[in-house]
């Protein structure tokens, strides 16, 4: 019975401390560049300037970065929203994606 219950503790620590280390573990960062050429290349082009369905030119656009998450997240006209197909971090990072189109 002992060893039994000195096993179990052993056992219980292994656990606790695998656990410990899989919560360490840093949460991938949603990469915005993918999740563009994912979802977003098929109208708005990979450079941002393709257009198609009238899709807005993302090298010319005067949006600010709340303002494309907005559009993103809700929608506007012809592009869809994207609420229930990504999540806000990943909405976050395509956004942010976009402005490097973007020309200064
Ligand atoms: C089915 C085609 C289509 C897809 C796919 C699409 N868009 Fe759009 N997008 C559009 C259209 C069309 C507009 C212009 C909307 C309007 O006229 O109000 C637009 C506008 C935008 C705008 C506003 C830019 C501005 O300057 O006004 C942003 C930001 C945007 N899209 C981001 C994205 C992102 C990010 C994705 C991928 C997650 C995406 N879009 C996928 C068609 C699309």
């Amino acid at each position: 019975m002992r060893k039994l219950l000195a096993f179990g503790s052993l056992l219980a620590m292994i656990l606790l401390f695998s656990n410990m280390t899989v919560d360490n573990v840093q949460p991938k960062k949603a990469d915005g560049e993918k999740i563009y050429k994912q979802y977003c290349v098929t109208c708005h082009g990979l450079r941002g300037d393709m257009g198609v369905s009238g899709a807005a030119n993302f090298v010319e656009s005067k949006l600010k970065v709340e303002e494309r998450i907005k559009v993103i997240t809700n929608g506007r006209n012809n592009m869809a929203s994207f609420k229930a197909l990504l999540d806000k971090e990943k909405i976050k990072a395509v956004a942010a994606y976009t402005m490097k189109l973007t020309k200064e």
